[in-house]
């Protein structure tokens, strides 16, 4: 129970890698507000699992890459908390394009959802934070490698890990840690809805020396030792979750 007491906000937490990264701190006993947009029935199943392992769960719906949720959340969380002990910053959204055909309402939808809410949150957060909180960001390998359509989000996600080195620095005088994990191909309801999803995961598969797709605990394991006091002396870091894909 290393996160008894403690109070966890996972953005995007009702389904996939976000549903796992819930569902993991709450059964060390964190005590988890669960951000989530469009899907309610998913959210409520998760909720209900969540609080079957006996901790308490918050409740916010909305866009994150809206300033006013942002600002929502965190009254809702202060009333009722007081204070902020993990952020798992992993909701996203984008749309598939070359980089050359990019438009600026993808650019704005991948920045304003992915990047600029992390810094949002955090900036929120700050001072809700004592000292050994942690703060995670959830990548993905596209912010450093070619990945077919994905160069709108995969900007985003570049952002993400540069803007962690830059709070790693700034935040360690407060005893705050920051980090980002970078995922591999993980099997979530995103990746199951392209067109193409059988042929890349055959890909996958045959190419990851691990011989699997990824699975959303693979990732939620990593950002729950991000999350405990084992990983104190860990900031400013991307820690890259693929089973080996990224190396071959
Ligand atoms: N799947 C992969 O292969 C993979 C690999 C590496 C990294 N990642 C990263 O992992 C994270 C989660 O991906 P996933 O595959 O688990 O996606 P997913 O299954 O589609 O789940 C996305 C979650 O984010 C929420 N969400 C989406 N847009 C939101 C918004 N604007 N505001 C608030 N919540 C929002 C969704 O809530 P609603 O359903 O209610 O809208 C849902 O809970 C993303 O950052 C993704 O880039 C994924």
């Amino acid at each position: 129970m290393r996160f008894k007491g403690k109070v966890a906000l996972v953005t995007g937490g009702s389904r996939g890698i976000g549903r796992a990264i819930s569902l993991r701190l709450a059964s060390e006993g964190a005590n988890v507000v669960v951000n989530f947009f469009r899907n309610r029935n998913a959210a409520e199943a998760t909720i209900t699992e969540i609080k079957s392992k006996g901790v308490e769960v918050l409740e916010a719906r909305g866009n994150i890459g809206n300033p006013k949720t942002v600002d929502k959340i965190f009254t809702k969380i202060k009333e009722r908390f007081g204070k902020l002990d993990i952020l798992v910053s992993n909701a996203a959204l984008g749309s598939f394009s070359p980089a050359l055909d990019i438009d600026d309402e993808a650019w704005d939808l991948a920045m304003e959802v992915n990047a600029k809410a992390y810094l949002r949150c955090v900036q929120k957060a700050k001072d809700m934070m004592p000292s050994g909180s942690k703060i995670v960001a959830i990548t993905s390998l596209g912010s450093q490698r070619h990945i077919k359509g994905y160069a709108s989000i995969a900007v985003s996600k570049a952002a993400l890990e540069t803007l962690t080195r830059y709070l790693a620095v700034e935040l360690a005088p407060r005893g705050i840690n920051a980090n980002t994990v970078c995922g591999g191909f993980i099997d979530t309801e995103a990746l199951r809805g392209l067109p193409d999803f059988e042929s890349l995961k055959q890909q996958v598969i045959t190419r990851t020396p691990g011989e699997r797709m990824g699975r959303p605990e693979d990732v939620a394991d990593v950002v729950a030792f991000l999350c405990s006091e084992d990983s104190r002396w860990i900031t400013g870091q991307t820690i890259i979750v693929d089973g080996g894909f990224s190396l071959t």
